[in-house]
């Protein structure tokens, strides 16, 4: 905080972008001729029409008109900022991850929070999952860690991804509702997946509206792979821990605060970082061993499982500080393109099959969203930290195409011109931990995915009591407005599965006759152990 207030005192930023924009020298067009009036049109008589070739004005408005890149088509609404994250010590028993092994480093990154479902002119404090992406720019090149502030997800299989989006999004017909869970379309969907239960549960939970980015958690969902300089691989999650702890807004509240003020969250975590309260989360990582994972009951590949800290505690391993505003929203955080196959060495993917859809999806949407296979070559987008550089290799052209390589020679092997170009690096490269495949080719999930009521019933009763009545505030509030009856019992019939207090709560508050009988799931719920850690008031 000693630093923090000497950067708020002796050089408020804005200020600071205020005298850089009043230096700026001579008005030019894009090809540098110098303008010398940008307020009239050039007309025939000053009462005329405007001529043809006022190439000044055509490009400034041409410019303008196609100012506008497509949203993402999910997470549109989002807000950024740049920071650094530095380990405590190093974590070289279990992973060989450069910007996890000297504590004296810090490693730059760049944090996009955001909503899920909402358009990019969307209100803040929507009922929504968070989106918590960080981008590393580390020595061995970009490492992103893009996650949530919920740590299962709605889908086990990335199939199903679409379908889910298209029934949150609002309706194809007539736009309507932007509100991201109160309406038929998520409601039919979601009584048709049983899966999705224990992700509900969260997004009914009070986690869903969060008093501040500064002050919610984030986890990376899937199961990822450790692996250490022998090695030695591990399985891991990834949880992000606000040092200001988990705060959260009720119902009633964050309607009001949509209505002022929708900017609510992108303007706080501006105005703390420009006021130098720089928001500060630690990174916990639940390191779990392949003798652990069998005894699990769940299966580590899916990811609408959790991993209790009660059997698997977090160790903390290092911090994240954002403590600079973005310079050009558009520029950083709209252009930023986060991919969860950014990996570097020590850190891999696992059989996840959500996960293994989204390795496909980013870059293919980034692709159009971006405008062609260069975005990588965006300042936000660079490999900064890295002094191997980026795009040593022999792509070449292709649409905003910026760098100029010299010569002939755009393949490899090659040996004109003195053999000269980038080769393969064996001592340095990324190489994927061998790992046995076997298997048919098969279109089925897993039978150990089956169980979707048991975590649903875990969270739900780990909450305290003022936790439950929102989350029974929340389903009554949803479904009453569902006009389907078939699919508010259908969802009476889900929550029965899960707790009695919940299902008859709801059915109480939807003036519904309750329908517990009426499913008779593969795996019934059976009960788990108490885990505390996932109430947020109980642990304050
Ligand atoms: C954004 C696809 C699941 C976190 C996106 C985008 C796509 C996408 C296409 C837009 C990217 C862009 O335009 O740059 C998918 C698919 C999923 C999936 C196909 C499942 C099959 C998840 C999960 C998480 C997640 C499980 C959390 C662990 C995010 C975040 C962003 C995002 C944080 C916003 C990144 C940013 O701020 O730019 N996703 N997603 N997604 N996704 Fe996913």
């Amino acid at each position: 905080h000693a630093q923090a207030q000497a950067t708020a005192t002796t050089k408020p930023k804005s200020e600071k972008r205020t005298a850089e924009a009043k230096e700026e020298g001579t008005l030019t067009t894009n090809h540098g001729l110098p303008v010398a009036d940008n307020q009239n049109q050039l007309k025939a008589g000053v009462r005329g029409p405007v001529l043809l070739e006022d190439f000044i004005f055509r490009e400034k408005m041409q410019h303008f008109d196609h100012e506008r890149i497509p949203e993402r088509i999910v997470h549109a609404r989002g807000s950024g900022a740049h920071g650094y994250f530095q380990c405590y010590e190093s974590q070289a028993d279990i992973t060989k991850a450069a910007f996890l092994q000297d504590p004296a480093k810090k490693t730059e990154v760049f944090v996009r929070f955001s909503t899920v479902a909402g358009e990019r002119g969307s209100a803040d404090l929507a009922r929504d999952v968070r989106g918590f992406a960080v981008k590393f720019y580390t020595k061995e090149g970009n490492y992103d860690l893009v996650g949530n502030n919920i740590p299962v997800f709605f889908i086990q299989d990335a199939m199903k991804f679409p379908d889910l989006v298209h029934a949150v999004k609002p309706e194809p017909h007539n736009g309507i509702p932007q509100a991201a869970s109160a309406h038929d379309t998520f409601w039919d969907f979601a009584s048709l997946m049983p899966e999705i239960n224990h992700m509900l549960m969260w997004v009914m939970s009070d986690r869903a509206l969060p008093r501040s980015y500064r002050m919610m958690e984030g986890f990376g969902v899937h199961t990822f792979r450790l692996i250490n300089a022998k090695g030695v691989a591990s399985f891991v999650k990834f949880h992000w821990r606000p040092k200001l702890g988990v705060q959260s807004v009720l119902w009633d509240e964050a309607t009001k605060i949509n209505g002022k003020d929708p900017d609510f969250h992108r303007k706080d975590l501006w105005e703390a970082i420009e006021r130098g309260d720089f928001p500060e989360y630690e990174l916990g990582l639940q390191v779990i061993d392949d003798a652990t994972a069998a005894k699990l009951e769940f299966d580590l590949l899916d990811p609408t499982k959790l991993v209790p800290e009660e059997i698997v505690p977090l160790r903390i391993v290092g911090k994240l500080v954002l403590n600079r505003n973005p310079d050009n929203f558009f520029a950083e955080t709209e252009q930023i393109a986060f991919l969860p196959t950014n990996l570097v060495p020590g850190i891999e993917f696992t059989n996840d099959p959500l996960l293994q859809g989204r390795l496909f999806s980013y870059q293919d949407t980034q692709l159009s969203r971006l405008g062609g296979p260069n975005f990588h070559q965006l300042p936000i987008n660079q490999p900064k930290g890295c002094p191997m550089g980026f795009g040593t290799n022999f792509q070449r052209d292709g649409m905003h195409q910026t760098m100029v390589p010299k010569g002939r020679v755009a393949y490899e092997p090659n040996s004109l011109d003195g053999g000269k170009g980038p080769r393969e690096n064996p001592a340095q490269g990324f190489i994927s931990a061998p790992e046995e495949m076997t298997g048919p080719k098969v279109r089925k999930r897993s039978e150990t995915f089956g169980d979707h009521y048991s975590q649903a019933r875990l969270f739900f009763r780990s909450q305290n009591e003022t936790e439950q009545r929102h989350i029974i505030n929340a389903f009554t509030f949803e479904l009453s407005k569902v006009q389907s009856k078939e699919v508010r019992v259908r969802m009476l019939a889900h929550l029965a599965q899960v707790d009695a207090t919940l299902h008859s709560g709801v059915a109480a508050g939807l003036g519904m006759k309750e329908t517990s009988e009426t499913l008779k799931p593969a795996v019934p719920a059976h009960d788990l152990p108490p885990s505390p850690s996932l109430s947020i008031l109980g642990k304050a």
